[in-house]
């Protein structure tokens, strides 16, 4: 079956640098202690990931077709008819992002910048236990919906014996209906993302300082440690 390219490189980066970075930030706070040296990769890494999701929304307005986010298929009703689609086996193919994945997506870019900002403000002298709850609501929420979109995945594979996973490696999906396909990979696009992402992470690195446990941002001063006025 001819399979056509519906996402440009620079979703495929994102989507995987996403998952990635969430991963990292989540697992370390979950296991590390937070007065540990690891801990500072979780600001670190929370932070890129922020960083992250505003690139995305450029490219969700600059993008390709699909990578637009005015092509995610938000109306609820579309999201209803594609769950009765599944239970009934009903074979309708999105070209781009799937109801599910369009509302899941949105939703877990809502909480890692949600994350982000209550983490920027937890350390930034702010009174860290005003967000400290919205905090780890937000990221415990993103998990939530990220664990059902790895679910919906797999459901949307086996019912419609359709290896959807690969388009976010490949790019590609077939049976698109013709214009819907794009023509372009915007590999320059996705260079220019990954540099940003790299150099935004070495320079949040090079102004922290691992003594002080503080971090030079945007004009303010981070603090892991003493702010965190820990109950225990
Ligand atoms: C923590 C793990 C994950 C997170 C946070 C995540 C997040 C996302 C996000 C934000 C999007 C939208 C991408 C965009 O438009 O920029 C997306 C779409 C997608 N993700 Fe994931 N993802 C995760 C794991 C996975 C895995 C393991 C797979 C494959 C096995 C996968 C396959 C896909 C596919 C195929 C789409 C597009 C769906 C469609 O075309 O309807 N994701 N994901
Ligand atoms: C954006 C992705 C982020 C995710 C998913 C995330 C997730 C979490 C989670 C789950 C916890 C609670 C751990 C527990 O169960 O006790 C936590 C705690 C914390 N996070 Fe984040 N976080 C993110 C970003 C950030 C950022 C950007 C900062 C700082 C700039 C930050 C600073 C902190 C601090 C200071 C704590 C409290 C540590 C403690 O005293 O227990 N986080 N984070």
């Amino acid at each position: 079956m001819k399979k056509e390219l519906v996402y440009d490189l620079p979703t495929r980066v994102f989507h995987w640098l996403f998952s990635g970075l969430f991963i990292t930030a989540f697992l370390i706070a979950k296991t590390v202690d937070s007065e540990s040296l690891v801990y500072t990769y979780h600001m670190l890494v929370g932070l890129t990931l922020g960083f992250l999701v505003l690139l995305r929304l450029i490219w969700g307005v600059l993008g390709t077709k699909h990578a637009k986010l005015s092509d995610f298929s938000l109306n609820p009703r579309d999201l209803i008819s594609y769950f009765i689609g599944i239970l009934r086996g009903e074979k309708r193919k999105w070209a781009g992002h799937n109801p599910a994945s369009s509302w899941a997506a949105l939703f877990m870019m809502a909480c890692a910048v949600t994350s982000a900002l209550t983490g920027y403000l937890m350390t930034s002298g702010t009174a860290k236990e005003n967000f400290e709850d919205i905090h780890e609501l937000s990221a415990n929420a993103f998990m939530i919906v990220a664990l059902v979109h790895v679910a919906g995945i797999v459901v949307h594979t086996l019912r419609y014996r359709e290896l959807i996973g690969l388009s976010m490696v490949n790019g590609k999906k077939a049976d698109v209906s013709p214009g819907e396909e794009i023509r372009n990979q915007r590999g320059g696009v996705a260079l220019l993302l990954m540099g940003l992402v790299i150099a935004f992470g070495i320079q949040l690195v090079r102004n922290y300082d691992f003594q002080s446990r503080t971090l030079k941002f945007v004009g303010t001063v981070l603090t892991l440690g003493e702010n965190e006025a820990h109950d225990d």
